[in-house]
């Protein structure tokens, strides 16, 4: 029995409940994946313990040889991993990392220019609930509706018109390949900084099968947790001019101590990024992704820009029934999707007319080509059943069967 079914069964059985639901279940939220035991045993360590306000080396507490240790390691790779000059490892999230190249490279009032949320940007790029719309002028670029893509040509007029300080590319629901060289020949025009925000992609950008920002970026942040299979957390990558700025804009600038912990499973994630099987393993998030987009497709579903060039896929359900309701019936098949809005949304956010559909966690558990296929018509098939209880149940047992075939974890002591 563990320290903690004993001290706390409440937390402990819910735990566990997780646990069981991210075993038996298939994970397809496109920003969702399923970290290593290695990196959970950082997460988990006594790290957690420590307070090192400061950066390797030049801390605020004594007592910091060792996580100045992991520090560097988690640093030095990530410097190596995306061939990047400067990286900061601290931003306890991809929202921190934002903020923080916000903080360095604008000054309240500034204008910036980013993708609409309601076309699959993020909201820290402009949205006005977001501190990224409030402090700062947000003005965005969209898809088109017609080909579901980023049109250069309006992300231009859009920078002339407005004239950012900083101009962001990338995505929370973009199913396409993103131009970062073009972005560059237009924040050279119109004089703007460049910030690429590659959370979701950063697990294809690192195995080279996405193309490089870090040699057209002023700065490039991710989460570490999403293709990138490490701990939930943030990361910020600079180029020689900002990489002090960016330090001292995480802390003291938005941020307390680090959390050494996660900068510890970050290091252990770089690590196994590092490896040549992480190649391997991102190949076949896209061979899947590109397995199940084709099979939607022949099922009659409609995909946003036709398909995919990266790990997920964004379903335009039309007047078939709504996000939600899908995102709903799905669950009760235990699969697991989150509802999205798509270019030219006419429901509410909260209703949506599409789904979103990542292939990261399930490649991780072992899942190849024909099992994303038998995904695929499980998906299908239960939109279309969605008001019949038993057949989304049945669908669940098939579920649960072929998630018995791959496990996620084996011996994990909860
Ligand atoms: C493009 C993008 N940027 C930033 C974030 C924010 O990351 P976090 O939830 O770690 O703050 C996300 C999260 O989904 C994202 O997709």
């Amino acid at each position: 029995m563990s320290v903690l079914s004993k001290q706390d069964p409440a937390v402990h059985e819910a735990i566990a409940a997780e646990y069981k639901r991210q075993e038996e279940g298939l994970e397809l939220i496109a920003s969702e994946n399923y970290t290593s035991q290695a990196v959970m045993e950082a997460v988990g360590s006594v790290l957690t313990n420590k307070y090192a306000e400061g950066l390797p080396g030049r801390r605020y507490y004594a007592g910091c040889v060792h996580v100045d240790t992991v520090e560097r390691l988690a640093r030095s790779r990530a410097k190596e991993l995306f061939g990047a000059y400067g990286a900061n490892v601290q931003p306890h999230s991809g929202a921190q990392a934002n903020a923080a190249v916000f903080l360095a490279a604008l000054k309240a009032g500034d204008t910036i220019l980013g993708l609409d949320l309601s076309h699959g940007g993020h909201l820290t790029h402009g949205s006005p609930v977001n501190m990224s719309g409030i402090l700062y002028n947000a003005t965005h670029y969209g898809v088109q509706e017609s080909t579901g893509t980023v049109d250069m040509d309006q992300v231009r007029d859009a920078a002339k018109k407005g004239q950012p300080k900083l101009i962001i590319c990338g995505a929370s629901a973009y199913p396409r390949a993103i131009d970062f060289e073009a972005f560059r020949s237009i924040a050279d025009e119109v004089g703007a900084l460049l910030m690429a925000d590659i959370s979701h992609i950063a697990g294809l950008v690192c195995t080279g099968l996405h193309a490089d920002p870090v040699p057209h970026c002023d700065f490039v942040t991710t989460t570490t947790h999403k293709t990138l299979r490490g701990p939930r957390g943030g990361l910020i990558l600079s180029n020689k001019d900002w990489a002090k700025a960016i330090n001292k804009a995480v802390f003291p600038g938005t941020q307390g101590g680090p959390l050494e912990h996660v900068i510890a499973g970050k290091a252990v994630a770089f690590g196994e990024a590092l490896q040549p099987s992480f190649k391997d393993y991102a190949q076949r998030i896209l061979d899947n992704a590109q397995a199940m987009a084709g099979r939607l497709q022949e099922r009659g579903l409609n995909l946003v820009s036709g398909g995919t060039d990266n790990h997920l896929m964004l379903v335009d359900l039309g007047e078939l029934c709504s996000g939600k309701d899908a995102e709903e019936a799905l669950e009760k098949a235990d699969i697991t999707v989150n509802k999205n809005t798509v270019p030219g949304e006419k429901r509410s956010p909260f209703v949506t007319s599409g789904i979103r559909i990542g292939t990261p966690a399930i490649t991780t558990r072992g899942m190849g080509t024909s099992d994303a296929i038998q995904v695929a018509d499980w998906i299908v098939d239960a939109i279309h059943a969605r008001n019949d209880e038993a057949r989304l149940q049945a669908i669940g047992e098939q579920v649960k069967e072929l998630c018995g075939r791959y496990p996620v974890y084996n011996d994990l002591a909860i």
